[in-house]
């Protein structure tokens, strides 16, 4: 098949085209070794900091769209089409600094300025979507960046007031939308890029039907949507990963379908993009989305990614799951459709053909009389991996218990449902009763394990303790109040 060779993109404003870039070639590497961009920082390597945080900038449905990201776990070949913009485009009226520059100076933002820039560009990103933010909505966008010097309140003070030194409708980003639009139109891909040496090889798939075609030519090649976990095999576990598959810029895996029926999100659909249909369909996991790690990752994380990878401490699988989720899986010959929980069968071991992707994940609307609940518990609020996580979804119908699934990660090697908990509740009278035998039963349902998030006494309890709490949250006749086991 004709291909293109080299990867497109622009940065800061200018066009660049680059030939034979490795699948593993970061984004960070390239602005700072290649083209001298060191403004953009290295902390971490791994997506906690946001010191090298910058904007990309793609196409979806015909808009253009700028969001943060992490530099240093984002892949340069993922970028083919996109537009960067680092800390040195940033600028306001005859060069002087631009309005979150000179709030963070005025309100003393920076103090050893190694975080700075990474902060700057959140901000900047923040400013441009909400220009007059509250307080919470500043600590959400800056959940991705760490500062060990300031203790962060001038920080959000200078982001509090970055509107009074000018508006986001006389940004660069505004006044050059339709020419920024027209040059990204016109270095959108025609055909499928292939690039990289032989042992370090990215192909972009022109479509999902020649993604289907690259994996049936390549079944061993790693898929790779958002890299917020392969970034890491790469940064700091230097695990080769060749052929890669980029599918970031796959439409087709963006779709989102809300009916009355289900909701249907496209694995390539980042947490970021899902969040409105999040909030229409299953308001209970707002805020629970808000916990998954922080703004840049999730940006650029994908749900498909965080199914795919089938870890047992991800987020979305156990909430899924409760919610009677199905995954779809595709290939070249076809596709197949298997309950969520099904997809997970050990530790490492998830149900794929070689030449599978995961194509989308289908969440049934809650039934008449479902309470659901989402809870994670790990040491962090922010930026932080669970100890323990749940999904709980219990049916009541005149006072009975009439269906309950019950989901848990860090529990066990996959994401599993706590069957014995839920036969405790079904057929049973809504009540204390029969809470407390689930969370006696949820014991039984799991042998997890001792690691240094948790121990295995306390993980536990913690599920024993998260039935009883949903029952206290959502029990009429002891409106927020909260008793748990401790023993
Ligand atoms: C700083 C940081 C914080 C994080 N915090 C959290 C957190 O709070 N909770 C949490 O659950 N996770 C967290 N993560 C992990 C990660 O962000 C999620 O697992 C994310 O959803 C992965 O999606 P991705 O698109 O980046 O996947 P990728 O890294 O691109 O891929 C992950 C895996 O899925 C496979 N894959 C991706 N797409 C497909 C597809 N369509 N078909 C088949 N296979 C596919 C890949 O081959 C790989 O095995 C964090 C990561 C970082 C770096
Ligand atoms: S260097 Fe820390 S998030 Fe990228
Ligand atoms: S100013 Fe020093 S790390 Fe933030």
């Amino acid at each position: 098949m004709e291909h293109q060779n080299d990867i497109r993109l622009v940065l800061n404003g200018r066009e660049v085209a680059v030939k034979d870039v490795k699948a593993t070639t970061t984004l960070l590497d390239f602005l700072r070794l290649e083209q001298r961009l060191t403004g953009t920082k290295e902390g971490c390597a791994e997506g906690d900091c946001g010191a090298c945080t910058v904007l990309v900038g793609r196409l979806q449905d015909g808009a253009l769209r700028f969001e943060t990201v992490n530099a240093c776990i984002r892949f340069l070949a993922s970028l083919n089409g996109c537009h960067v913009i680092t800390v040195e485009h940033l600028s306001g009226p005859k060069g002087r600094l631009h309005p979150v520059q000179q709030a963070m100076v005025d309100y003393h933002g920076s103090q050893c300025g190694f975080c700075t820039p990474g902060f700057v560009m959140s901000l900047y990103a923040l400013w441009m979507q909400t220009p007059q933010p509250t307080e919470a909505q500043v600590e959400t966008a800056v959940q991705g960046n760490l500062c060990r010097c300031t203790g962060y309140e001038p920080i959000v003070k200078a982001a509090l007031a970055v509107n009074q030194y000018g508006t986001p409708a006389n940004d660069y980003l505004n006044t050059e939308r339709a020419a920024l639009t027209a040059q990204l139109e016109a270095i959108q891909p025609r055909t499928r890029v292939v690039t990289g040496p032989e042992d370090d090889r990215a192909i972009l798939p022109l479509d999902v039907t020649d993604l289907a075609e690259v994996l049936a030519e390549n079944p061993k090649a790693t898929i790779v949507a958002g890299s917020t976990d392969v970034g890491l095999w790469v940064t700091k576990f230097m695990k080769p990963i060749s052929p890669v598959v980029f599918v970031s810029h796959l439409e087709e895996l963006k779709a989102i379908d809300l009916t009355d029926e289900a909701l249907t999100i496209g694995a390539g659909v980042t947490y970021t993009e899902s969040e409105a249909a999040i909030r229409e369909a299953f308001p209970h996991l707002v805020e629970y989305w808000d916990r998954i790690a922080g703004w840049q990752v999730r940006n650029m994380g994908t749900i498909g990614g965080n199914i795919a990878n089938g870890s047992p401490i991800g987020d979305t699988p156990p909430v899924l799951i409760a919610l009677g989720a199905e995954v779809t899986l595709q290939k070249k010959d076809g596709a197949r459709t298997l309950p969520l929980e099904d997809f997970f069968i050990d530790y490492g071991k998830q149900d794929r053909e070689p030449g599978d992707f995961v194509a989308s994940i289908r969440i049934p609307r809650p039934a008449k009389g479902q309470i659901d609940a989402a809870y994670k518990i790990s040491k962090r609020r922010d930026e932080d991996i669970s100890s323990v996580a749940a999904g709980i979804s219990v049916t009541v119908a005149d006072g009975t218990i009439t269906a309950a699934r019950i989901a848990f990660g860090g529990m066990a090697a996959t994401p599993k449902r706590a069957a014995g908990a839920e036969a405790a509740l079904v057929g049973q009278p809504w009540g204390e009763a029969a809470f407390d035998a689930a969370a006696e039963a949820v014991k039984q349902d799991f042998t997890p394990l001792s690691d240094w998030r948790a121990s295995a006494e306390y993980r536990s309890l913690t599920a024993s303790n998260l039935l009883r709490r949903f029952y206290l949250e959502n029990d009429a006749d002891k409106p927020g109040a909260v008793r748990l086991a401790v023993a």
